[in-house]
């Protein structure tokens, strides 16, 4: 019989190996063919344990590990097997063969639950193909309206509608996925921390507290596509100078001068034509904001959007500031960080309670169910990049301290 380590390292082996992007880290992005073959590869896990598997509409994917009363509310965990372009091997896919470890060691224990034990597999919790996170928890909270399927596109401006209608999926049925709360007792995320607290103060689980939240804007600015030589500097209409005065300006607002704990990035522009010669007619940005403090971030936006237009309006440049997502801020479960806590000392670890600065399934769960996380560290705090790195002992403990945190909810 294989050591939990063995499987551990198995299974990272095996869902790396689904990527778009070999040598270049981890790109799983929703619907295509390698986020489908990690997610079969995870089915056939689920079902050699003996959980019942359903998948919804939308993608979700279930494994039902049936409790004695039935009637009672369900335990959930789980995360994601999606990852961002270049991620790496451990952001989501720990939680979520992580939860099918902790299952396999309370079953090897003769443990019977109570209550029925669900893993989760969320679909789409990057934002790599629509700019939106965590499609499958807004399924299931009733997040997604009929207007998000129509305006959600990807880079090829098919929108999550057609692409879904591709897949065989009915969008009609996706927006009426939403779960009854009360059927759920509790969700709890097992995940790497992304960051380097836990590393920095020598700790082996972070216990979550809070949970920072995105704001996702597409800010889009029009110029003049004209000639690079022979179009003189004073009469151009340049798109891309203002694209970094508006870059300048995102970090500037988030460093430290509104709110000590904000965060802002540009992750992506798109240049149209994008040619080293010629004057970009548009250009495309994303931009990030996040804070656990939901009042600041509201501040950030605003004078990000009253200064955007002073910038635009100076250099006469006509766009468009579109809000794609607004989350809030999310705290955790207060009793279940104390279960926690108690699973550390059975488990005779170290652990800190902190909060999160990447967002999860779990905020958006957090508005409908008591939602809850424990994290492992994260090799010189490095995520979304192909360098991330977590040791098999460290998950190996988180796997252990959230066997016996289900078994406490679920008994
Ligand atoms: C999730 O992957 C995030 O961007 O925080
Ligand atoms: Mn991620
Ligand atoms: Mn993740």
């Amino acid at each position: 019989m294989k050591s939990l380590e063995q499987r551990i390292e198995a299974h990272i082996d095996e869902l790396a190996q689904y990527t778009e992007t070999p040598n270049h880290g981890v790109t799983r992005v929703v619907y295509t063919e390698q986020d489908t073959l990690a997610k079969e590869y995870m089915k056939k896990q689920m079902e050699e344990l003996g959980l019942k598997i359903e998948e919804d509409e939308i993608g979700n994917l279930f494994g039902t590990w049936k409790g004695t009363d039935r009637k009672l509310p369900q335990v959930w965990t789980g995360s994601h097997l999606d990852a961002p372009t270049h991620g790496g091997k451990f952001d989501g896919v720990v939680g979520v063969f992580g939860s099918l470890e902790a299952i396999r060691i309370l079953q090897q224990e003769n443990f019977k639950p109570k209550h029925d034990i669900i893993l989760v597999v969320f679909v789409a919790e990057e934002p790599t193909r629509f700019g939106i996170g965590c499609l499958g928890s807004r399924a299931l909270t009733g997040m997604i309206v009929p207007a998000d399927l129509e305006s959600w596109k990807d880079k090829d401006h098919i929108s999550l509608k057609e692409v879904l209608l591709q897949n065989g999926r009915n969008p009609e049925k996706v927006l009426s996925e939403e779960l009854a709360p009360e059927k759920i007792k509790n969700f709890i995320e097992l995940h790497v921390e992304q960051g380097a607290v836990l590393e920095t103060e020598q700790k082996e689980i972070g216990i979550v507290d809070d949970i920072a939240a995105p704001t996702d804007i597409q800010l889009i600015i029009h110029g003049e596509q004209r000639h690079a030589g022979s179009t003189p500097m004073s009469i151009r209409k340049d798109p891309m100078p203002a694209a970094a005065e508006v870059i300048l300006l995102v970090e500037k607002l988030t460093k430290n001068n509104i709110s000590e704990t904000s965060v802002g990035t540009v992750g992506k522009m798109v240049i149209t034509p994008g040619a080293s010669n010629v004057i970009p007619e548009q250009v495309e940005l994303t931009i990030d904001i996040r804070d656990v403090d939901a009042n600041k971030k509201k501040r950030i936006i605003t004078e990000l959007s009253k200064e955007i237009t002073t910038i635009l309006d100076e250099r006469d440049l006509s766009y468009q500031f579109s809000i794609k997502s607004d989350d809030v801020p999310s705290r955790m479960n207060e009793e279940v960080v104390q279960f926690i806590k108690k699973s550390c000392e059975e488990v005779g670890c170290s652990a800190k309670v902190m909060a999160s600065g990447a967002y999860h399934d779990a905020l958006i769960m957090s508005r409908r169910v008591p939602a809850n996380m424990i994290f492992v560290p994260s090799q010189n705090g490095i995520s979304h990049a192909p360098t991330e790195f977590t040791a098999t002992a460290e998950i190996a403990t988180g796997i252990k301290v959230l066997a016996r945190t289900l078994e406490k909810l679920s008994k």
